[in-house]
């Protein structure tokens, strides 16, 4: 067994060696990369079985390291990395040549993010360049946030850096800003625990001319299926909390029987024949408690084999951080109910 300190430096080595390392971060664990090995930037997406149409963020250690990955950094990144990096916030910004288009998947825009987790910032210190990482999970499943997960997801193909749960427990804040005659435009590309209103509330003590772009388009935010985090067993999230258990399972009944055997790609094990066992996902009532144990709940309740995982949403689960994880809870889905 090796200590932490050796898987990290048997970690540094093999980033070295063109391959790739799960690492832990503050967000979920990623499967990283030097972004100056194509052979292993290609390993990612071929080990996560991940379309290249689905781009990368660059992992680095410091902001003049980020600066050098954009071929613009303007006051405003500057003013957010300050404030909320090393953190789980996001920026897209105009590459530079640094950044290939593999990692991008040819858009002109690269994803930056300086994470907080020590092992993750050891390890780009240490390789001296940035890392590019996504969650180190298969295409479309749940993603990791646990050194175990990621054990499960790749059996040994991979090394792992055994660190701890990670803290955040859903993917980062992903934000693009571009500036257009003198004003800043911003849009939530992904949500995570970096709200809007708390972006909102530290410019507003800052001159910066800004607004913020609600409209979302693929082209910007690729990636974005309607389905992803998927665990193998069908989750349910039902809106009718009103709904008697008897009620449920005849609808369930109905319902998944009407489900596609894949979905985006990613297989659903469905009810054989009429459900016996609904897992009930019991979150926090603590949204930023909830996020942290999300990721978790689904990879344990689905070794479980039930015949499907259900979360009853409620009035109580109302605000931004909510939404944050709603949004991972909605596209893990197979189904929603009403
Ligand atoms: O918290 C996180 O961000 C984690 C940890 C490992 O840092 N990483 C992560 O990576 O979630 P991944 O690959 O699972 O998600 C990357 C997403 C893409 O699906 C896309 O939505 C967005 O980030 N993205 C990356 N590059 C982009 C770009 N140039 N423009 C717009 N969106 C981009
Ligand atoms: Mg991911």
């Amino acid at each position: 067994m090796l200590t932490v300190q050796q898987q990290i430096n048997l970690a540094v080595e093999q980033l070295q060696n063109n391959e790739v390392v799960a690492m832990p971060t503050e967000t979920v664990y990623g499967l990283a990369a030097r972004i100056d090995s194509e052979v292993a930037i290609k390993k990612i997406f071929s080990i996560k079985q991940r379309p290249f149409f689905d781009p990368l963020i660059v992992h680095v250690s410091s902001v003049d390291q980020a600066k050098k990955c954009v071929t613009e950094w303007n006051e405003l990144s500057d003013f957010l990395a300050k404030t909320f990096w090393p953190g789980p916030l996001t920026l897209v910004l105009p590459k530079s040549d640094l950044i290939s288009d593999l990692i991008t998947s040819g858009l002109p825009s690269v994803a930056l993010r300086w994470p907080q987790h020590p092992i993750a910032q050891e390890l780009i210190n240490r390789v001296g360049v940035p890392l590019a990482a996504p969650s180190a999970n298969k295409f479309g499943r749940t993603s990791p946030t646990k050194a175990q997960h990621v054990k499960e997801e790749f059996s040994d193909s991979v090394l792992v850096i055994e660190g701890d749960s990670s803290s955040v427990g859903i993917e980062s804040t992903v934000l693009s800003v571009k500036k257009q005659n003198n004003i800043y435009e911003l849009a939530i590309l992904r949500k995570g625990s970096i709200l809007k209103s708390q972006i909102t509330e530290v410019l507003s003590r800052q001159s910066f001319k800004y607004q913020w772009q609600e409209v979302i388009d693929k082209i910007e935010s690729p990636g974005h299926m309607k389905h992803h985090y998927m665990p193998s067993i069908p989750l349910v999230v039902c809106r009718d909390a009103k709904l008697k258990l008897s009620e449920l399972s005849g609808l369930l009944n109905k319902k998944l029987n009407e489900l596609p055997d894949e979905i985006e790609g990613v297989k659903i094990i469905k009810p054989k024949s009429d459900i016996k066992k609904i897992e009930f996902l019991k979150l926090s009532s603590d949204p930023t408690q909830a996020a942290r144990e999300l990721y978790s709940q689904l990879r344990a309740a689905s070794l479980r084999s039930p015949d499907v995982l259900c979360f009853i949403q409620t009035s109580a689960h109302t605000g931004e951080m909510w939404e944050s994880v709603f949004d991972r809870l909605y596209k893990a889905a197979s189904l929603i109910l009403d």
